[in-house]
């Protein structure tokens, strides 16, 4: 395949120009209040889909948003290419800590993109990286080098735990079958650095609720001899984990995939610096599991943390008070061979135990999924390393990430295929904070990189 370079190039304006008219849209899956953005966006990444060059573009309705489904099927004898992404956002709150509105996209240099990063709510997560294969997909059918067949399912609901996707999943296996499946939704170690996710965390999202009193009290007048929920929960909270950083829930490791030494030592040759780990995020010190390094941490290890708590006064000046409720949300991330309902199960069993009588618990699920691995001696890991020596002139360093896209374990589940997680995101570009970006040149690559990794998986399922 010839380098898409020339034709970037000459089309990157219009390229850019194109991916903010959709940064423009606030496609807030998770906000009521933006619904029809949500299903505008639906339509425009349909019109985007038909221009590129797909055959026929559907709308699919779902229980909850639309799913975008497109194909172009050149040769049922060759391979296909089953490309995921998500059109809806993160909400963009809190908005006065943006330097630019979230849905007003502006280009701004930065230290780590001095060709310019694109600053919009959605730029990295997952606009951009999905429209990069809306590009690719122009590039190879305008110049009549498509070598395969190619799939694309893009949702609306990631965001918020992609049911509907599940659902879809289910009832259209036939027309979703596919040899491989192509996302880019993760990130990248660095321009200079090369690397292609090959793990992705599972999830249980839980929210607590503590109740004591049945309404407000004084806190004069019952402090002191009646549970106060809030003090309750952050005990309870807090003993999720013990003095080397533990989780505490009994049974909560037993399906742990440990990795061997030499695997670790492996995942340990990734060039890492702790002082700028440190430096990006002004902390003065690292936290986690005792025995494990800060990449095993967010990576090969579960976690467990509070995602959000309130309750009580929390308004202007002081008000005595003993609240009446007291909630939490949090967020375990798990990792390959722990399943996600049993953890969910284990923690709600956990959590109802460990409260004393004072109060009563209500553990509520939301959403989860499994962890993913993707092994790197297979077909498309190995096209993959291959379009990236093309682009990059380096081989790519594969490496797990702490995220989760919880429906690629179910894409496997439901599909028996394998996924490639392409990203080109960077850490950095604070992907559900203030000011998300995404770096025109980190945009550009992932054009010229996708239509080769095309090229290698259809040469080599030959
Ligand atoms: N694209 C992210 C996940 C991601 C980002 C994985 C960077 C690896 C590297 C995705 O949109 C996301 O935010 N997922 C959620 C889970 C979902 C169920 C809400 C997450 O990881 O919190
Ligand atoms: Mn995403
Ligand atoms: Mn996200």
């Amino acid at each position: 395949m010839k380098s898409a370079k020339p034709y970037i190039q000459e089309n990157k304006q219009r390229f850019i120009d194109e991916l903010i008219d959709l940064l423009k849209i606030p496609s807030i899956s998770a906000d009521s209040n933006y619904k029809a953005d949500v299903i505008n966006t639906a339509e425009v990444v349909q019109k985007r889909l038909l221009e590129a060059g797909c055959d026929q573009v559907e709308i699919c309705t779902t229980p909850g948003f639309p799913i975008v489904y497109g194909e172009k099927i050149i040769d049922p004898n060759l391979p296909t290419i089953l490309v995921y992404g998500h059109y809806d956002v993160q909400p963009p709150d809190p908005v006065e800590l943006w330097d630019s509105p979230p849905f007003e996209p502006v280009i701004k240099k930065t230290e780590l993109h001095p060709e310019g990063a694109i600053f919009a709510r959605g730029s990295c997560d997952d606009k951009g990286q999905m429209y990069m294969h809306v590009k690719a997909m122009e590039y190879m059918t305008n110049t009549g080098q498509l070598p395969c067949n190619v799939k694309f399912m893009i949702e609306g609901e990631e965001e918020i735990g992609s049911e509907s996707l599940g659902w879809f999943v289910e009832r259209n296996q036939d027309k979703l079958a596919n040899d491989i499946i192509l996302i880019s939704d993760t990130g990248m170690i660095s321009p200079d650095v090369p690397s292609i996710t090959t793990g992705l965390r599972g999830l249980s999202y839980v929210e607590v609720e503590v109740t004591g009193p049945n309404r407000d009290l004084h806190s004069g007048l019952y402090g002191g001899a009646v549970a106060n929920p809030i003090n309750i929960l952050t005990q309870m909270i807090a003993s999720l984990h013990d003095e080397d950083n533990h989780i505490t829930i009994p049974g909560f490791y037993d399906n742990v995939d440990e990795l061997s030494l030499e695997e670790r030592a492996k995942m340990g040759e990734a060039p890492f610096s702790l002082e700028a780990y440190k430096k990006s995020i002004d902390i003065s010190d690292v936290h986690g599991e005792k025995g494990y390094t800060t990449n095993e941490r967010n990576s090969i290890r579960p976690s467990l943390d509070v995602n959000g708590i309130w309750g009580g006064y929390i308004g202007e000046g002081a008000k005595t008070v003993i609240a009446s409720k007291a909630y939490a949300k949090i967020s375990m991330r798990l990792v390959p061979n722990q399943n996600w309902e049993d953890i969910t199960d284990l923690f709600k069993n956990h959590f109802e135990s460990i409260a004393p009588g004072s109060v009563k618990v209500k553990v509520t699920p939301h959403h989860g999924g499994q962890a993913y691995v993707t092994p790197i001696d297979c077909l498309g890991y190995k096209a993959a390393e291959k379009a990236y020596e093309a682009t990059f002139g380096k081989t790519p360093i594969p490496q797990r990430s702490g995220g989760s896209i919880p429906i690629v374990a179910l894409f496997e589940k439901e599909l028996k295929s394998k996924t490639i997680l392409m990203g080109f995101g960077l850490d950095s570009d604070a992907i559900h904070s203030p000011n998300e970006h995404f770096g025109v040149w980190n945009y550009l690559k992932g054009i010229e990189t996708i239509p080769q990794f095309y090229h290698y998986f259809t040469e080599m399922s030959k």
